[in-house]
């Protein structure tokens, strides 16, 4: 394979400002290389897709990172968090996925880290139908708020919850991991369960005071000092604040029991107390955004500590370090979006890193319990499955000259693929600016990180010589069979729809035509409506919400409409639907859900109760259909018809990606524009799988 990146061009001299980032740092028996600490994240592969996640973290380990983490593991059968996306220790048959992990850790020199987790009051256990434990009597405190609740656990509970971690500690050893972690952040984990007052009311030498409430962190830490020695480090996760006052696991709480237990673990690794504020996107969270948190925190101890904030920045990263916040950079999503970002810093391509845009939709892989998604990094967890490579793809297979038409997120992934692999490649777009919908979007209120997915990729093909870019080139299907391409993409992207069809309407409805109607890419040409305006949601995703906002900064009173019983539903899966409604509701907006339109009419729209049928009529000005959107694919079209004279204008082929092809969120356009490339010149596989999969051994 060809090593496509810059690395290949020779390899530059770091920044000496960034020396510090490369600092080994001990951790107990062990020694980290350097300060990248990717800490646990799902990919929503788990125990089914053990080799695609292994190979995933293999790639991280060749892209620079000192320490590497699994995924929370699940030590016993009593506590499931969810059926499928996370990893087990239950027994010894888990422990040769477990230890191809581990290895892909060590590939490349990295530490290899494991989060056990007991999720307590978290595991509904829809999987193994034990009955939950935790240590009081909880509802399972799910994000889908199952019909289950945990038992209190008595004493002999706890002497086994004990034992099960030995034998955790054991198995995590034998599988040849470095680090082990114990769970207690994010409101998940057993720990974090028996720290907290909310959540642990006992009355016995467990509860109480707070002392009482880190004795099981205390014998925990102790066992697996007893079981491993000094051949793994013990590293703790713990919640920076729970968000419930005093009456949870609070911020001045943790530095309590920090100062208490200052050197209890070889290392604390603090994360905020909810998963929502942990993984914030970017729309509600700056990088950095914990810093408040967890200053203050390392001077109590003598022991590293990590901490996280969808650090991108090299910058941003130093000062972490210089001001005495952190000692190892944490990253998750910094480390999905590029899993060479350690070794890009360390050989001076800093305009190399692929920086994350805090969109979340690695976060909907595990909400959704499937493969995860990266809207930047289009090979993740395809690099087993698929062979793809972050940085790297197979040299061209002929001489072929690539038309690319439209440089929105697939165009530009096509482009800048292709041209890694060495293809002539021309890419055509017909306005004056790159980005097609991520350059838009990027200028609607709080979307401005979208922009980077542009960013990226035309930093990249500026520099290659075989990719020219035509701006302000508007393509006819005549044009296109003059030049001679022997491949085409269009990637002309989609519009909005105007007529009200998406979910709840699936045809058109009545629409007066004295009643102005917007569509989204009416807004972001700069058209506005003025006055009382109904922004109707059918499309559930952030679209409808963000526009509500814009057009109430601009003076507009706002009814929100949406069929779905909460404001932008699909977000719930991005970790953003709170926080999207409650920003709705603080800006003023009247959000109106469970209600469809049935119709507009002049001065006026009608509603439907999605439940009663019941009709309301709504006065207002005008209407912005936040719907469905169609392909913007007449060109494609256009050439599909004239398809008799491709081969005589030397055009092998023409295909339809991304957005032009079926709408979808930005990830499903670079995807399309990746595989594209991928895929040119590839043998036709037939009825074959696209991709590898490993299923189930049958046992008797
Ligand atoms: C897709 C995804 C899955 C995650 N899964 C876990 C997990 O299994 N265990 C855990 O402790 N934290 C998990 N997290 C939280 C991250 O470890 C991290 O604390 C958080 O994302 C903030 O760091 P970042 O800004 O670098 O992403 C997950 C985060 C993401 C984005
Ligand atoms: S999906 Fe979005 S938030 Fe997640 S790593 Fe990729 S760019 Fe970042």
């Amino acid at each position: 394979m060809d090593d496509g990146s810059a690395a290949t061009a020779g390899r530059r001299l770091r920044d000496p400002r960034y020396d510090i980032l490369f600092e080994p740092v001990r951790i107990g028996p062990v020694t980290a290389r350097n300060r990248f600490y990717q800490v646990p994240h799902c990919n929503g592969g788990g125990y089914r897709d053990p080799s695609a996640a292994a190979e995933m973290r293999r790639v991280k380990s060749e892209g620079g990172w000192g320490v590497i983490f699994t995924e929370q593991v699940e030590i016993h059968h009593s506590s499931e968090i969810t059926p499928f996306i996370e990893l087990r220790i239950w027994d010894d048959e888990d422990l040769p996925a477990l230890a191809k992990m581990a290895d892909a850790m060590h590939s490349h020199g990295a530490l290899a880290g494991i989060e056990l987790a007991y999720s307590g009051a978290n595991g509904p256990n829809l999987y193994t139908r034990e009955v939950p434990l935790a240590p009081s009597h909880t509802p399972i405190l799910t994000f889908t708020s199952d019909p289950v609740q945990a038992r209190a656990m008595d004493k002999q509970d706890i002497r086994n919850l004990r034992h099960w971690h030995r034998l955790a500690y054991r198995r995590a050893k034998r599988a040849g991991y470095d680090i082990l972690c114990l769970y207690g952040a994010h409101g998940f984990g057993i720990i974090q369960h028996f720290l907290s007052p909310r959540t642990n009311q006992r009355g016995d030498e467990y509860g109480g005071s707070l002392e009482n409430r880190a004795r099981l962190l205390r014998e925990l830490i102790s066992d697996a000092r007893d079981e491993v020695g000094d051949s793994c480090a013990i590293a703790v996760r713990l919640s920076l604040d729970e968000l419930a006052g005093d009456a949870g696991f609070s911020n001045s709480q943790l530095r309590d029991l920090v100062a208490m237990h200052a050197d209890l673990p070889d290392l604390w690794d603090f994360a905020h107390g909810t998963w929502e504020a942990c993984s914030g996107t970017s729309r509600f969270k700056p990088e950095a955004a914990q810093e408040d948190l967890i200053r203050g925190l390392k001077q109590l101890t003598s022991k590293p500590v990590v901490g996280v904030g969808r650090f991108t920045s090299p910058d941003q990263m130093v000062r972490q370090v210089r001001q005495g916040l952190m000692d190892f950079i944490g990253a998750a999503r910094p480390s999905i979006a590029d899993p060479f970002l350690p070794r890009k810093i360390d050989e001076g391509r800093i305009e190399d890193i692929r920086e994350c845009i805090g969109c979340n939709i690695c976060v909907t892989g595990d909400m959704t319990m499937s493969l995860s998604r990266c809207t930047q990094n289009s090979s993740f967890m395809e690099e087993w499955r698929k062979g793809w490579h972050p940085e790297r793809i197979r040299p061209k297979q002929s001489d072929a000259r690539v038309l690319v038409v439209g440089a929105g997120p697939a165009g530009l992934s096509a482009a800048h693929k292709l041209g890694l692999r060495g293809y002539e490649v021309a890419l055509a777009e017909a306005t004056a600016e790159l980005g097609g919908r991520v350059s838009r979007e990027s200028r609607l209120p709080g979307l401005n990180a979208w922009a980077r997915v542009r960013d990226y990729r035309q930093g990249q093909i500026a520099r290659m010589a075989n990719v020219g870019v035509y701006r302000d080139s508007r393509l006819s299907a005549d044009d296109i069979l003059g030049f001679g391409f022997s491949h085409v993409a269009i990637a002309t992207g989609a519009r909005w729809r105007r007529d009200g069809v998406a979910r709840h309407n699936l045809l058109p409805i009545a629409i007066d035509p004295a009643m102005p109607v917007f569509t989204p890419d009416d807004i972001m040409a700069g058209k506005l409506p003025a006055g009382v305006v109904a922004v109707y949601d059918d499309d559930h995703y952030y679209m409808g919400s963000v526009i509500a906002e814009l057009l109430i900064s601009k003076g507009c009173k706002v009814i929100f409409l949406t069929p779905s019983s909460r404001a932008a539903e699909w977000s719930f899966n991005t970790l953003e639907q709170a926080a999207i409604q409650a920003r709705l509701l603080e800006a003023g907006a009247d959000v109106r859900v469970t209600r469809g339109l049935a119709s507009v009419e002049s001065g006026a729209v009608t509603a439907r109760c999605t439940y009663t049928g019941r009709l309301e009529r709504l006065a207002c000005d005008a209407v912005v259909m936040v719907t469905a959107r169609l392909p913007e694919d007449g060109l494609y079209l256009a050439l599909t018809e004239r398809r008799e004279e491709w081969a005589g204008h030397g055009i092998q082929s023409v295909k339809v990606i991304g957005d032009a092809n079926a709408p979808a969120a930005i990830a499903w356009a670079t995807y399309a524009g990746h595989r594209y490339a991928e895929e040119l010149d590839a043998e036709a596989m037939g009825d074959a799988l696209p991709f590898r999969r490993e299923i189930a051994r049958l046992k008797d």
